[in-house]
């Protein structure tokens, strides 16, 4: 997809995974912010951390994929993810492997970081189609 693809449209929601707290395929939007104004622009995260971790969506999330003044712009919902181990990618695997063994090496590991470790494990669709309510009335609004 292209941004201009976008450009006809007053409100626009993308969703991404999450992937070491960056949203996948977020840089469409973020990195054509100017092209966007005045705009509604919705983006939704999926991920296994667990959504009441408000801290983590709400500064780390935040922080790492809409710099500068570019979060003002957007409203961003979040959302349970899915994770089957056995459908991972050798690649994605791979990484949570590596993440999993570099948390567990840690002498005094933060709650965060303990965190980490028990999510490299969790295995399951933890979506639900009813989450998606707020974000549809946002939309309508
Ligand atoms: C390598 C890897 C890194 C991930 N990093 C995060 C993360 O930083 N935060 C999070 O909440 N979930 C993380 N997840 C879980 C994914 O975001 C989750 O599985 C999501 O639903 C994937 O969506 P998608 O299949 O549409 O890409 C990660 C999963 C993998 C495989």
């Amino acid at each position: 997809m292209k941004i201009s693809d976008l450009e006809s449209y007053d409100t626009m929601i993308y969703g991404g995974g999450l992937y070491a707290e960056m949203i996948a395929g977020v840089s469409l939007i973020t990195k054509n912010i100017q092209k966007l104004e005045g705009k509604k622009i919705i983006v939704f995260t999926t991920g296994i951390t667990p959504i009441d971790m408000r801290r983590y969506y709400d500064d780390l999330v935040m922080k790492k994929n809409f710099k500068g003044n570019t979060y003002e712009k957007i409203k961003m919902f979040n959302f349970p993810g899915k994770m089957i181990l056995s459908e991972l990618t050798l690649p994605h695997r791979t990484a949570i492997i590596a993440l999993k063994k570099l948390m567990s090496g840690k002498e005094n590991p933060t709650e965060m970081e303990k965190l980490l470790i028990e999510l490299c494990d969790a295995d399951g669709d933890f979506s639900d189609r009813a989450c998606i309510a707020e974000l549809v009335a946002y939309a309508m609004q």
